[in-house]
C-alpha cells in the first residue's frame, strides 16, 4: 500500500509518498520562509495565497521524484488540525479534489499526532506509549501519548510557544527570520551561564506548562538594563554580548523543556520520551534530552532535523487511521483549534 499525505497547515507546503512499511518513496516541502522574512513571522494570508500556488507542483514533483502516478495511489491523506484556517483549507480541498478524480480513499491527519509519529518513522522502533512533547512556533504541549492517535494533554504553554519565543527574542536581536535557528547558531559562540534568565513555572512541580511571555520580556529589560535598547529598533551590541544574551535566553528554555518533560514522564510513569516540531531541530536542547535521558534512564526520540519541522512523511501516520478502517468522507472539514488530540 502506497499514500499521498499532504501539509498545508502553516507556512511549509508539503506532499510525500510513504508505503506501509513506513518506507519514504519521495518527499518534497516548499517553505516559505523568504516571503514571511520581512514581516518576523508568519503572515496567515501570504501563507494562505502561496499554498494555492505551490500544491499542485509540489505533488507533481512528490509524483515525479517517486516514478509514480496517482493510479499507483491507495489512499490519500491530509492534515486538518491544528493549523491556521486559510492553510489547511488549501491542503483539504487539493486533497478531496484528487479524491473525486481519482475515487481514491480520504484519511485525516492530526498535524501534532504526526509530530510524535515522526519519531516512530525515523527510528522504525515501536515508540507508543511514550510522554510527547511537540515543541514548534505554534505548539508548545506535552501529552501522555497511550497510542499513535490516543493522546491526553498534560500540559501546554499559558502564552507563547517556545518557538515564538525563539522567534520574538531574534527579532528582538535584529537576527534573520525565522529566529530559531539564526538565534541558536548566535548562541553556540556564548557562555550560557554569564546572564541568567529567569525559568518560568519550572519551580511547580504542581503543573507541567510553560510560559515564555515573560522571558521575552526579561532580555528586553536586559538589553535596556545594559543601555543596549536606546538606539531601538537594533540593539548595538558586541558580538560576545549577542552570543551570550542568546546562549542565556536558549538554556532557560531548555531547561525548562527538560525540567517539564522529565516531570511528565515521573508523572506517567512511562519510560520513553518522544520531540517533535520545528524546536526539536535546537542542537542544544537535543543534547541537554541526551544528557537527561542517560541520567535517568528512558528512552529518547528525536527525529532527524527534516522530520522536525513541518513536513509530510510524518502523514504517514494516516496508515495507522487505514488499518483501524477510519477513512473520511468528502464532509471533512478542517479544525483550526488544537483542543482535539485523541480521536
Ligand atoms: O514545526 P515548525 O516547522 O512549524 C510550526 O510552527 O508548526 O516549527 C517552526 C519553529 C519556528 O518558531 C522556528 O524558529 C523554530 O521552530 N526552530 C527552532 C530551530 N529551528 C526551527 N528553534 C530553535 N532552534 C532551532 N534550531
Ligand atoms: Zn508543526
Amino acid at each position: 500500500m502506497r499514500i499521498l499525505t499532504i501539509e498545508s497547515t502553516c507556512d511549509e507546503t508539503a506532499a510525500a509518498i510513504v508505503d506501509d512499511q513506513l518506507n519514504v518513496l519521495s518527499a518534497v516541502v516548499a517553505s516559505q520562509d523568504m516571503l514571511h522574512q520581512r514581516f518576523g513571522g508568519v503572515v496567515p494570508e501570504i501563507a494562505s495565497r502561496a499554498h494555492v500556488e505551490r500544491i499542485l507542483p509540489v505533488i507533481d514533483e512528490t509524483l515525479r521524484k517517486a516514478s509514480l502516478a496517482l493510479a499507483d495511489l491507495d489512499a490519500i491523506a491530509v492534515a486538518t488540525t491544528p493549523g491556521l484556517a486559510g492553510s489547511l483549507l488549501i491542503g483539504l480541498s487539493a486533497a478531496k479534489a484528487l479524491c473525486v478524480a481519482t475515487g481514491l480513499p480520504l484519511v485525516a491527519v492530526n498535524h501534532l499526532q504526526a509530530h510524535i509519529y515522526a519519531c516512530k518513522i525515523a527510528s522504525g522502533e515501536e515508540v507508543f506509549p511514550c510522554v510527547g512533547l511537540i515543541v514548534s512556533g505554534g505548539h508548545s504541549n506535552i501529552y501522555r501519548c497511550a497510542g499513535p492517535t490516543d493522546f491526553t494533554p498534560l500540559g501546554g504553554t499559558i502564552d507563547d510557544a517556545a518557538g515564538e519565543a525563539f522567534d520574538k527574542v531574534a527579532s528582538l536581536l535584529n537576527l534573520p527570520y525565522p529566529g530559531g535557528p539564526s538565534l541558536s547558531k548566535a548562541a553556540a559562540q556564548g557562555d550560557p551561564q554569564r546572564i541568567r534568565f529567569p525559568r518560568p513555572l519550572l519551580d511547580d512541580d504542581s503543573r507541567l506548562d510553560f510560559s515564555f511571555s515573560g522571558l521575552k520580556t526579561a532580555v528586553r529589560y536586559k538589553l535596556v538594563g545594559i543601555g543596549k535598547l536606546a538606539d531601538a529598533p537594533a540593539p548595538q551590541l558586541s558580538d560576545e554580548e549577542l552570543a551570550d544574551v542568546c546562549a542565556g535566553f536558549q538554556e532557560a528554555v531548555v531547561d525548562c523543556l527538560v525540567g517539564k518533560a522529565e516531570l511528565a514522564l515521573r508523572r506517567t510513569g512511562f519510560n520513553t520520551l518522544c520531540v517533535g516540531g520545528g524546536v526539536a531541530a535546537n542542537g542544544r536542547l537535543r543534547e541537554r534530552l541526551q544528557e537527561s535521558s542517560q541520567q535517568h534512564g528512558y528512552r529518547l526520540f528525536i527525529p532527524p532535523m527534516s522530520l522536525c519541522t513541518d513536513n509530510a512523511v510524518m502523514g504517514a501516520i494516516a496508515l495507522e487511521r487505514i488499518k483501524a478502517g477510519e477513512y473520511a468522507t468528502l464532509e471533512l472539514d478542517i479544525s483550526p483549534g488544537q483542543e482535539r488530540v485523541s480521536k
